[in-house]
Protein backbone atom coordinates (compact mmCIF):
# COMPACT_ATOMS: atom_id res chain seq x y z
CA UNK A 1 0.00 0.00 0.00
CA UNK A 2 1.55 3.21 -1.11
CA UNK A 3 1.13 6.47 1.19
CA UNK A 4 0.58 9.64 -1.61
CA UNK A 5 -0.43 13.06 -1.18
CA UNK A 6 -4.02 12.22 -2.43
CA UNK A 7 -4.94 10.44 0.50
CA UNK A 8 -4.42 13.77 2.93
CA UNK A 9 -7.41 14.69 4.56
CA UNK A 10 -6.05 18.20 5.68
CA UNK A 11 -5.88 17.72 9.39
CA UNK A 12 -2.06 17.27 10.20
CA UNK A 13 -2.68 15.07 13.01
CA UNK A 14 -4.97 12.36 11.00
CA UNK A 15 -2.62 12.42 8.50
CA UNK A 16 0.20 12.11 10.53
CA UNK A 17 -1.74 8.85 11.78
CA UNK A 18 -2.50 7.90 8.39
CA UNK A 19 1.04 7.98 6.64
CA UNK A 20 2.01 6.06 9.99
CA UNK A 21 -0.81 3.35 9.54
CA UNK A 22 0.12 3.14 6.46
CA UNK A 23 3.67 2.50 7.45
CA UNK A 24 3.14 0.23 10.04
CA UNK A 25 0.80 -1.97 7.56
CA UNK A 26 3.53 -2.31 5.27
CA UNK A 27 6.06 -2.85 7.61
CA UNK A 28 3.57 -6.14 8.99
CA UNK A 29 3.04 -7.52 5.09
CA UNK A 30 6.89 -7.60 4.52
CA UNK A 31 7.22 -9.01 8.34
CA UNK A 32 8.95 -12.54 8.42
CA UNK A 33 6.54 -14.90 9.44
CA UNK A 34 9.17 -14.23 13.43
CA UNK A 35 8.66 -10.83 13.35
CA UNK A 36 5.00 -10.91 12.02
CA UNK A 37 3.24 -10.98 15.73
CA UNK A 38 5.25 -7.76 17.43
CA UNK A 39 4.68 -5.98 13.65
CA UNK A 40 0.63 -6.53 14.19
CA UNK A 41 1.08 -5.57 17.54
CA UNK A 42 2.44 -2.26 17.19
CA UNK A 43 -0.08 -2.49 14.23
CA UNK A 44 -2.94 -2.26 16.60
CA UNK A 45 -1.73 -0.46 19.36
CA UNK A 46 -1.46 2.35 16.49
CA UNK A 47 -4.98 1.70 15.37
CA UNK A 48 -6.78 2.18 18.90
CA UNK A 49 -4.34 5.40 19.31
CA UNK A 50 -5.38 6.76 16.23
CA UNK A 51 -8.94 6.25 16.38
CA UNK A 52 -9.20 8.00 19.68
CA UNK A 53 -7.28 10.92 18.55
CA UNK A 54 -9.91 11.10 15.51
CA UNK A 55 -12.75 10.68 18.23
CA UNK A 56 -11.30 13.41 20.69
CA UNK A 57 -11.95 15.70 17.51
CA UNK A 58 -15.44 14.63 17.04
CA UNK A 59 -16.04 15.18 20.24
CA UNK A 60 -14.83 18.66 20.21
CA UNK A 61 -16.25 19.83 17.29
CA UNK A 62 -19.55 18.24 17.61
CA UNK A 63 -19.54 16.11 14.43
CA UNK A 64 -23.23 14.82 13.51
CA UNK A 65 -22.14 11.15 12.54
CA UNK A 66 -20.17 11.05 15.32
CA UNK A 67 -21.78 7.99 16.65
CA UNK A 68 -21.52 5.91 13.19
CA UNK A 69 -17.69 7.02 13.17
CA UNK A 70 -17.04 5.76 16.53
CA UNK A 71 -18.64 2.48 15.87
CA UNK A 72 -16.57 1.82 13.16
CA UNK A 73 -13.73 2.43 14.88
CA UNK A 74 -15.26 -0.09 17.53
CA UNK A 75 -15.91 -2.53 15.05
CA UNK A 76 -12.46 -2.18 13.45
CA UNK A 77 -10.92 -2.45 16.81
CA UNK A 78 -12.75 -5.90 18.03
CA UNK A 79 -12.22 -7.08 14.47
CA UNK A 80 -8.41 -6.78 15.23
CA UNK A 81 -8.55 -8.42 18.50
CA UNK A 82 -10.63 -11.25 16.90
CA UNK A 83 -7.11 -11.84 14.62
CA UNK A 84 -5.06 -11.54 17.75
CA UNK A 85 -6.37 -13.92 18.88
CA UNK A 86 -6.45 -15.81 16.07
CA UNK A 87 -2.32 -15.10 16.01
CA UNK A 88 -2.02 -16.41 19.57
CA UNK A 89 -3.64 -19.77 18.43
CA UNK A 90 -0.60 -20.23 15.58
CA UNK A 91 -2.98 -18.96 12.58
CA UNK A 92 -0.54 -16.92 11.27
CA UNK A 93 -1.58 -17.35 7.53
CA UNK A 94 -5.17 -16.32 8.41
CA UNK A 95 -4.14 -12.97 9.93
CA UNK A 96 -1.45 -12.39 7.37
CA UNK A 97 -3.99 -12.62 4.95
CA UNK A 98 -6.47 -10.06 7.19
CA UNK A 99 -3.89 -7.35 7.19
CA UNK A 100 -2.61 -7.41 3.30
CA UNK A 101 -5.96 -8.24 1.64
CA UNK A 102 -8.62 -6.45 3.56
CA UNK A 103 -7.23 -4.22 5.94
CA UNK A 104 -5.83 -1.81 3.13
CA UNK A 105 -9.26 -1.78 1.49
CA UNK A 106 -10.58 -1.15 4.67
CA UNK A 107 -8.58 1.42 5.41
CA UNK A 108 -8.82 3.43 2.19
CA UNK A 109 -13.04 3.55 1.94
CA UNK A 110 -12.68 4.40 5.77
CA UNK A 111 -10.52 7.69 4.80
CA UNK A 112 -12.69 8.31 1.99
CA UNK A 113 -15.75 8.53 3.52
CA UNK A 114 -15.60 9.06 7.86
CA UNK A 115 -12.30 10.37 8.12
CA UNK A 116 -12.69 12.83 5.36
CA UNK A 117 -15.93 13.90 6.44
CA UNK A 118 -14.88 14.63 10.00
CA UNK A 119 -11.89 16.50 8.79
CA UNK A 120 -14.12 18.50 6.57
CA UNK A 121 -16.34 19.31 9.25
CA UNK A 122 -13.67 19.93 11.51
CA UNK A 123 -11.77 22.86 9.21
CA UNK A 124 -15.04 24.07 8.20
CA UNK A 125 -15.28 25.05 11.72
CA UNK A 126 -11.68 26.57 12.39
CA UNK A 127 -11.09 23.95 15.20
CA UNK A 128 -7.93 22.89 13.41
CA UNK A 129 -5.61 25.02 11.39
CA UNK A 130 -5.58 23.88 7.80
CA UNK A 131 -2.43 22.14 6.41
FE1 LIG B 1 -8.33 7.55 10.48
FE1 LIG C 1 -11.70 7.10 11.53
Amino acid sequence: MQWTKDLKVGVAFIDADHQEFVDQLNAAVAASDAEFPAAFAALAEHTRAHFAREEALMDQVGFFATDVHKGEHRRVLAEVEHFAGQLARGNLAFVRAYVAERLPDWFLQHRNTMDQATAAFALQRGAVPAV
